[in-house]
């Protein structure tokens, strides 16, 4: 008999070495207004350019904008805005996965066998909690323990890689110390996540010069009216220096929108204007009004057949949490198995006497 061939070289593996887990990309989006600028280019362009990089998982946090949206009527208009926004925005439903969060009741299970392995200690240690109390603001138990909901949103779907802003990598970090323990007392269960940080140089500036942020009430969001906006562009706070002084285009926060929404040559002549002098803040404006209606025009299209068809943004979030309720379904299993809670691994080796 003539020998079996050796394996090319490079085929061979190490008996140690674990092949790595699938890149499978999850993230969570707010529903607690409407999208701006800066959730548009500081988050959620990357996430949707994340969904080619293997399997991706796109929710609607709704169960955590509870902790902030007291009005029913509000909450669900703002879960279906955000689902019609991300589709029209270039979420693919046919390469993502896209679903509302408490269409998936396997995670709130989930939150409570993570509960049983955090330390009070680690979530004290949590800026959104810390800085609410610091502010004398009046926290609840939905608030203390948000990062234990979000760590189940993680790892119900074995992510690997969760895209975030700086703001969210403690909470990752919360998700990868509850799963390390978790795993340390029942076994390997979870798949431990690495945060993917969103480019901080994309920090959007609002009307005013600060950071863009509902808080402020200095945003221009994605969708508003167009008239609307024209009016909060043209109204965008500027410094008093003369037309003539020639401008550094990179400290202007004016400039630094135009730059989002405008093509390439555009961007590099309206740079070379500044740097000049000569010209007026109410060019740039109205030159940013209409950059921005085209670059989010083919979006606003989309935007407007979702609306007109609302069953099929139905459709996309019905098959989208019958999928995460599949993956996240047996995630459960495994976890519960694992700490002694399932009569399905019971049913295999019967702990009563039939
Ligand atoms: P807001 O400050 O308006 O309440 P959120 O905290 O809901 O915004 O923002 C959700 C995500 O959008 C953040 O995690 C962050 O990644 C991104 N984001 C929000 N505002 C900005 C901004 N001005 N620049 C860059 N990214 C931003
Ligand atoms: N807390 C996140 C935010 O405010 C939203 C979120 C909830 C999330 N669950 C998540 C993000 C899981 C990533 C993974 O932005």
């Amino acid at each position: 008999m003539t020998p079996e061939p050796a394996p090319p070289a490079a085929a061979k593996q190490p008996a140690t070495e674990k092949a790595p887990p699938p890149t499978r990309v999850l993230s969570g989006i707010q529903p607690t207004g409407r999208f701006h600028w800066g959730n548009y280019f500081g988050a959620i362009r990357q996430y949707i350019e994340l969904q080619t990089a293997g399997e991706a998982y796109y929710f609607i946090a709704d169960l955590h904008a509870l902790t902030t949206v007291r009005e029913p009527a509000r909450l669900r208009s703002l879960v279906h805005a955000a689902a019609v926004d991300l589709v029209a925005l270039g979420l693919d439903p046919a390469r993502a996965t896209l679903f509302v969060q408490s269409d998936v009741p396997e995670v709130t299970e989930l939150t409570w066998l993570l509960m049983t392995v955090c330390p009070m200690g680690l979530l004290e240690r949590c800026h959104a909690y810390k800085d609410k109390k610091s502010r004398g603001l009046a926290a609840d138990a939905g608030l203390f323990t948000y990062p234990v909901l979000m760590s189940a949103d993680i790892l119900a779907y074995d992510a690997t890689v969760v895209p975030v802003g700086e703001d969210q990598v403690q909470h990752i970090e919360v998700c990868r110390d509850l799963a390390g323990t978790f795993n340390h007392l029942y076994g390997e269960v979870f798949t431990l996540p690495k945060p993917r940080l969103v480019e901080s140089g994309a920090r959007v500036p609002g009307t005013d010069g600060q950071k863009m942020s509902k808080s402020y009430e200095n945003t221009i969001d994605v969708f508003e009216d167009l008239a609307a906006q024209k009016k909060k562009i043209m109204r965008i706070t500027t410094d008093s220096r003369p037309l003539e002084e020639p401008k550094n285009p990179d400290d202007d926060h004016l400039f630094a929108l135009y730059a989002l929404v405008a093509p390439e040559a555009d961007r590099l002549r309206m740079a070379e204007l500044y740097r000049r002098g000569g010209f007026g803040y109410g060019e740039v404006k109205k030159a940013l009004v209409e950059a921005a209606a085209n670059f989010f025009a083919a979006a606003r299209g989309r935007r407007a057949e979702l609306e007109a068809d609302p069953a099929r943004i139905e459709a996309i979030l019905a098959d989208g949490a019958a999928r995460a309720r599949r993956q996240a379904g047996a995630v459960l299993a495994r976890a519960k198995a694992a700490c002694g809670l399932s009569r399905g691994v019971a049913a295999a080796a019967p702990r009563r006497p039939a």
